[in-house]
């Protein structure tokens, strides 16, 4: 018998493997519903390695920072920063990306980064990763409905 495999077993094996190997690539096997739900918990709960806190404008004790102390009822509500300007609700916000900041392109997933590095003081999950997936998940299903009108010029062809 040959020592090498016939090139049908190795057709076999690759159909086998492919599968795998896509799901591999994949954050987690997550149904949407997960995902959306999976964000709105990160949203209001996590820290991403943050040791900041802030005083609620209208509150006494201090509290971890989250993406909730500046973007208010779970993004829904208009928000503030902590030094209390005002910032517009995030319903629709996904709907607006990419779009142009401080001279460059910057997409929803660079957004979320950008506020976790900036705003929270935290460590952003890494693009693709489980973490950022569901907080892209969560914040386009606050734009469900929303008319999709990203910052860009009509393509030119
Ligand atoms: C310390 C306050 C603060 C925290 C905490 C914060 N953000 Fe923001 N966020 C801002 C500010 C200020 C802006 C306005 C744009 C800018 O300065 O980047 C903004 C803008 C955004 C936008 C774009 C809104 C638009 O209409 O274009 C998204 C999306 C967003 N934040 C998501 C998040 C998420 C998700 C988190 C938590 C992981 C978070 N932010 C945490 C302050 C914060």
């Amino acid at each position: 018998m040959s020592p090498l495999p016939s090139s049908a077993s190795v057709l076999l094996a690759l159909a086998t493997l492919a599968p795998a190997a896509v799901a591999a690539d994949l954050p987690t096997p997550h149904s949407l519903r997960q995902a959306v739900d999976g964000g709105a918990a990160l949203f209001s709960h996590a820290r991403f390695g943050s040791t900041r806190s802030y005083t609620p404008l209208d509150g006494f004790n201090r509290r971890p920072l989250t993406c909730e102390a500046c973007h208010s009822g779970g993004g829904v509500g208009p928000g503030h920063t902590p030094d209390g300007s005002t910032l517009p609700s995030l319903q629709g916000a996904a709907a607006r990306f990419p779009q142009l900041r401080g001279g460059r392109v910057v997409t929803l997933e660079q957004q979320i980064a950008h506020c976790i590095a900036g705003g929270l003081g935290g460590q952003p999950p890494a693009a693709g990763s489980a973490a950022m997936t569901d907080l892209v998940a969560y914040l386009s299903a606050l734009s469900r409905g929303r008319p999709f009108a990203p910052q860009l010029p009509a393509p030119t062809r």
